[in-house]
């Protein structure tokens, strides 16, 4: 292998490079890992029946080669399973020997270059809204937790007076409180961080299936598990990733329940085919620094009433709802369990037709000798 072909096989980005009538000339390492083919099976194919399942790519190839110009595009889903958005680039090669600024010459063009990057970056705009929202929603809640004790523990004192003995707006006080305090303790454990163990995804989404088992039953929906056998142990906290789990599924019931019939939710378990490049944004300073990862993605998806643009963007903002008794906090809190392990919840949905989550969870081996 030569020392250049060794440096675009450890490049992350997908590199494909096409000759001048769109057949296909190199394929990288990473180019082979993220269409699952080698560059013997691909050799010579056209781009257009390579790709022929994503019209964007087709068509950015078709554009360079007949204008001459390089282009940039994202959001295209890489293929069915995987349901990525990739940031996708155009550019040309020429021929060395015409110097670009050799005005008699028209430059020869020798093929184009494709490169591919799945676009998972952990900063999203709305990241920081997120984060300030729910640092909020704890300063809150930690601030009334105090005084609410004082109200409890002044109301439990009056009720053993044989004055107020049976006061019933005293008991109903003292139960209001009560009610207060569940809630506000579930607002203070957002900000607790995960306790982490090696756990198998498989036995957690198992157990929150058997949780809602009823709600499956009596909902008439079809649950289809599509797990993969190989996939290993991850670290993990449990009883956090089941709340997630949870979360979404009862979002998914309550979507597909609006239907009236050929309700299903299919949850999907698999290891990701890219590296994905990971930006950690720093708190304090903006210096993004970039790092490898690989995925177990578990993708819960429905055939429910979808959601549509404008909604999208904001249902894992706190007290989002559109339910008349939804709280808004389940995917709130779910994305931020998500992120506290390091991955990402990732969303897409087609209004009136499917919604699916993908969450990304690191797969960092777990190191059995330590
Ligand atoms: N699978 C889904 N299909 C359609 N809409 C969804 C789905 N999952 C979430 N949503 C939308 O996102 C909103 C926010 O969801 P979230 O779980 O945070 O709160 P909620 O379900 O409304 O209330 P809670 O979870 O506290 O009961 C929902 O009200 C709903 O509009
Ligand atoms: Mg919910």
């Amino acid at each position: 292998m030569s020392f250049f072909e060794s440096i675009l096989n450890n490049i992350n980005d997908a590199i494909v490079v096409f000759d001048t009538k769109g057949r296909l000339v190199y394929i990288n390492k990473a180019g082979e890992e993220s269409l699952g083919r080698s560059y013997r099976e691909l050799r010579d194919r056209k781009f257009n029946s390579i790709f022929y399942n994503i019209p964007d790519i087709v068509e950015i190839i078709q554009k360079t080669l007949s204008e001459q110009r390089s282009f940039r595009k994202s959001a295209t889903h890489l293929n069915n399973t995987d349901d990525a958005e990739i940031d996708i680039r155009t550019s040309l090669i020429f021929d060395e020997s015409t110097k670009e600024n050799d005005v008699d010459k028209i430059r020869e063009i020798k093929g184009v270059i494709l490169s591919m990057r799945e676009n998972t970056s952990f900063a999203t705009p709305e990241d920081y809204h997120f984060d300030s929202l729910l640092y909020l929603l704890s300063s809150i809640a930690h601030e009334i937790k105090n005084p609410l004790s004082g109200i409890k523990g002044a109301c439990q004192l009056l009720l053993k007076d044989e004055m107020f003995k049976n006061n019933e707006c005293l008991s109903m006080i003292l139960k209001e409180t009560d009610r207060l305090n569940k809630v506000l303790q579930n607002y203070l454990t957002i900000t607790k961080r995960p306790i982490m163990n090696e756990i198998n995804i498989h036995e957690v989404l198992e157990h929150s299936t058997k949780v809602l088992h009823s709600d499956f039953v009596s909902n008439k929906i079809r649950l289809v598990k599509s797990y993969d056998p190989s996939l290993p142990d991850i670290l993990g906290d449990e009883s956090k990733l089941l709340q997630v789990f949870i979360n979404v599924l009862k979002n998914a019931i309550e979507a597909v329940s609006e239907r009236t019939k050929g309700r299903e939710i299919v949850i999907t378990t698999r290891v990701s085919n890219d590296y994905v490049m990971v930006y950690d944004v720093e708190n304090t300073c903006n210096t993004k620094e970039a790092k490898r990862q690989r995925w177990l993605i578990v993708t819960i998806r429905d055939n429910g009433k979808g959601i549509d643009q404008e909604q999208i963007k904001k249902i894992f903002l706190p007290f989002y709802t559109s339910k008349k008794e939804g709280s808004g906090l389940g995917l709130a809190l779910s994305k931020k369990i998500v992120k506290d392990h390091g991955g990402i919840i990732k969303v897409k949905s087609k209004k009136l037709e499917w919604t699916q989550f993908n969450i990304y969870l690191p797969l960092r081996m777990v190191k059995r000798d330590e």
